[in-house]
């Protein structure tokens, strides 16, 4: 985002803001190669800031969007195949994103996207047991057995079973022997709503997450995008608040 030229100099540790603002005033400041002597100038993080005629390293700001994954796109930055990557759709945004966990190439759904690492790490470690809502189509109807085996845990692999969970059915139907179930768990093992769900005899035909903890997708289509809210980056770091490791 673009920020003043004052703020971006002071936070690069050229000086205090007042200082900045007197270098700016007395000619010692250029952007993109141009002496700039306008106060309100702004920047972003893509413009070339020298002081003194010596290049700035800018800090960046901290950046939190809200970004509906269409299906058909990696969770990463880059991708070796040539598959379209969810930074792709943030070509415009000039800081580097990456996505916080990661939601499988055929799953649709709400992903966080920043650059704020620190508070991306906290949010993805399992100790913080953020809930996420999954909505599933899959085959056959679940029974009430099938429900109550997937709400105390599955038995995912050898070692690994799934913590107790939210499951329910939203609806069925007979016709194509498929439901759509809402599952909402707080681990982020590899594909784990797929294998619980499979475990559980009902494979996931279509997957999407709906909801990561207070957040939801109401507004957004498949492929857009929105900044959070100062309110709800603050609601994001309470929800690992005082429990820093
Ligand atoms: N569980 C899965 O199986 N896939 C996802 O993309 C997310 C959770």
């Amino acid at each position: 985002m673009a920020e003043r030229l004052q703020k971006v100099m002071a936070q690069a540790g050229v000086a205090s803001r007042r200082a900045s603002e007197k270098m700016i005033l007395d000619g010692k400041v250029k952007v993109n190669g141009k002496v700039v002597t306008q106060l309100g100038t702004k920047v972003t993080g893509n413009d070339a800031v020298e002081v003194n005629g010596k290049l700035i390293e800018q800090a960046e700001t901290k950046e939190y969007f809200l970004f509906y994954k269409p299906r058909g796109v990696i969770s990463a930055a880059k991708d070796n195949k040539g598959r379209k990557v969810v930074t792709d759709y943030f070509s415009d945004i000039p800081v580097r994103l990456y996505p916080v966990g990661r939601l499988d190439y055929d799953t649709s759904g709400l992903l966080i996207m920043t650059n704020d690492g620190k508070l991306a790490n906290m949010l993805m470690h399992p100790r913080y047991k953020i809930e996420k809502t999954y909505v599933a189509k899959v085959k056959g109807i679940p029974t009430n057995d099938d429900l109550k085996h997937l709400r105390l845990g599955v038995k995912l692999d050898a070692k690994h079973k799934s913590a107790p969970a939210k499951a329910k059915i939203l609806s069925s139907d007979k016709r194509s022997d498929t439901a759509i179930v809402s599952l909402t768990i707080h681990e982020g093992r590899y594909h784990q709503v797929k294998l619980m769900l499979e475990k559980v005899g009902h494979p996931v035909k279509k997957l999407k997450r709906e909801k990561y903890g207070f957040l939801t997708l109401d507004g957004l289509t498949a492929g857009q995008f929105r900044p959070l809210s100062h309110n709800e980056i603050r609601n994001l770091e309470k929800l690992v608040e005082g429990k820093r490791f």
